[in-house]
C-alpha cells in the first residue's frame, strides 16, 4: 500500500498532538487534519494549561500516570511552559512544517471519509457526543478570564481548585467554573464578575488588570478517555477508526501520552490493512 492516508478529525490539543505523533511514528503516512474550528476557538484555548493530574475513574491509574509522565517529559524537553492556547498555535505551525494538510471541514459522520482515507482518527472532544452519539460523554462548562497583568508572577489555586490565577507567557488566566451538563458557550456576565471578584480577593493587584477577555470551554467529560480501535463497515467496505476523545478536565496534562497511544493504534490499523492487501494480491 503506497502512503497510507490518515485523517485526524479535530484540531484541539488532542487532535493536533495526535497528528504530530502519527507523522513521527509513520513517516510514510500522508496525514490530514479536518476540523470545523481551530485555535483560538476550541476548548483547548480556554484551558489554563496547568499540568495537573486529573483522575479518570474508569482508566487504570498506572495508565494515567504513564500519560501524564509522557506529557510532562515532552513539554519539559521543549521547555514549553506555554498556555494551552499557545500550544495550539505552535502545534499548527509545527504540523504545517511537517507537511500535514489542514482543512476546515465539519464531519457529519466519520463514514463520509471512507473513500478518501485509509484510517480515520476521532479527536472531536465534546463534538463526539453528536458525531457518534456517545451518551456517556457530557460537558462540564468552564468560564475563565484571560487578562493582561504582567506583574502577576505566582500561580494561586484555592482549596477546591475552583478559583485560580495562572500566569502564562502573555496573559494571566483567572478561573473559573465547573458546570456539569451545561452546553452554553456564551460568556455569562454575572459569572465574569464573580470570577473577577474571587480572584481579586486572593490577589488584590488584579484590580488593575487590563484587556479582560472571557473564554468558555466545554470539558469533554467521561468515566474514562475513549482510546480504542473500531472498524466501521458498510456493504463489505471497511474503515478503521481510532478514537481519542473524552479528556475532561485534564486534556492538556495527558495530551502527549494519549497521542502516542493513538498513533500506535493507527500503526496497528495500517499493519492490518497492509496484511489484508498483500493477502489479496496472493
Ligand atoms: C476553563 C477550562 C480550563 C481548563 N484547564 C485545564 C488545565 O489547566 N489543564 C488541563 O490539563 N486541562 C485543562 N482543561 C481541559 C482541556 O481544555 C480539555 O481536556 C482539552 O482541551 C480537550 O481537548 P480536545 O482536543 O479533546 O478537545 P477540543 O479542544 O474541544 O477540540 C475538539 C476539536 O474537534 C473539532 N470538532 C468537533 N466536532 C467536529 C466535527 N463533527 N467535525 C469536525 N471537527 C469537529 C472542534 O472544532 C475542535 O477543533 C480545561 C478546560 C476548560 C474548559
Ligand atoms: C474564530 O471564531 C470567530 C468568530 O466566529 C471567527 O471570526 C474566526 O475567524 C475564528 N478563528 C479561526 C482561526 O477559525
Ligand atoms: C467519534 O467516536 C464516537 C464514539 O464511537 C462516535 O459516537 C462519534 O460519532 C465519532 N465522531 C465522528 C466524527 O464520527
Ligand atoms: C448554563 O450556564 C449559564 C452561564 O453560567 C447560565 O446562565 C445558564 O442558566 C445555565 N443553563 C443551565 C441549563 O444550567
Amino acid at each position: 500500500m503506497a502512503a497510507p492516508k490518515v485523517a485526524v478529525v479535530g484540531a484541539g490539543v488532542v487532535g493536533l498532538s495526535t497528528a504530530l505523533c502519527i507523522t513521527e511514528t509513520c513517516p510514510s503516512c500522508s496525514v490530514t487534519v479536518l476540523s470545523d474550528q481551530f485555535s483560538p476557538n476550541t476548548t483547548s484555548d480556554a484551558a489554563a494549561g496547568i499540568l495537573i493530574p486529573h483522575t479518570y475513574p474508569g482508566t487504570p491509574i498506572h495508565v494515567q500516570k504513564q500519560w501524564f509522565k509522557e506529557t510532562f517529559t515532552y513539554l519539559f524537553a521543549i521547555s514549553n511552559s506555554a498556555e494551552a492556547s499557545e500550544a495550539g498555535v505552535h502545534l499548527v505551525s509545527g504540523l504545517k512544517a511537517t507537511g500535514v494538510q489542514i482543512y476546515t471541514r465539519k464531519v457529519a459522520d466519520l463514514w463520509e471519509l471512507h473513500s478518501e482515507y485509509n484510517v480515520v482518527v476521532n479527536c472531536t472532544g465534546i463534538g463526539a457526543r453528536q458525531l457518534v452519539g456517545d451518551e456517556k460523554l457530557f460537558p462540564v462548562r468552564g468560564q475563565v478570564l484571560k487578562v493582561h497583568a504582567p506583574w502577576v508572577k505566582n500561580f494561586i489555586r484555592d482549596g477546591d481548585g475552583l478559583t485560580y490565577i495562572f500566569p502564562g507567557i502573555h496573559r494571566v488566566t483567572l478561573g473559573g467554573t465547573r458546570e456539569k451538563n451545561n452546553w452554553s458557550l456564551a460568556p455569562d456576565p454575572g459569572t465574569t464578575k464573580d470570577i473577577f471578584d474571587r480572584c481579586c480577593s486572593l490577589e488584590p493587584s488584579l484590580q488593575g488588570a487590563q484587556d479582560i477577555k472571557v473564554k468558555v470551554g466545554l470539558r469533554p467529560s467521561r468515566q474514562h478517555v475513549t482510546l480504542q480501535r473500531e472498524v466501521l463497515s458498510q456493504g463489505g467496505v471497511k474503515l478503521p477508526v481510532v478514537h481519542n476523545y473524552g479528556h475532561g478536565a485534564g486534556g492538556f496534562s495527558v495530551h502527549r501520552g494519549t497521542a502516542k497511544e493513538a498513533a500506535r493504534l493507527v500503526g496497528e490499523c495500517i499493519a492490518a490493512l497492509q496484511g489484508s492487501s498483500s493477502r489479496a494480491k496472493l
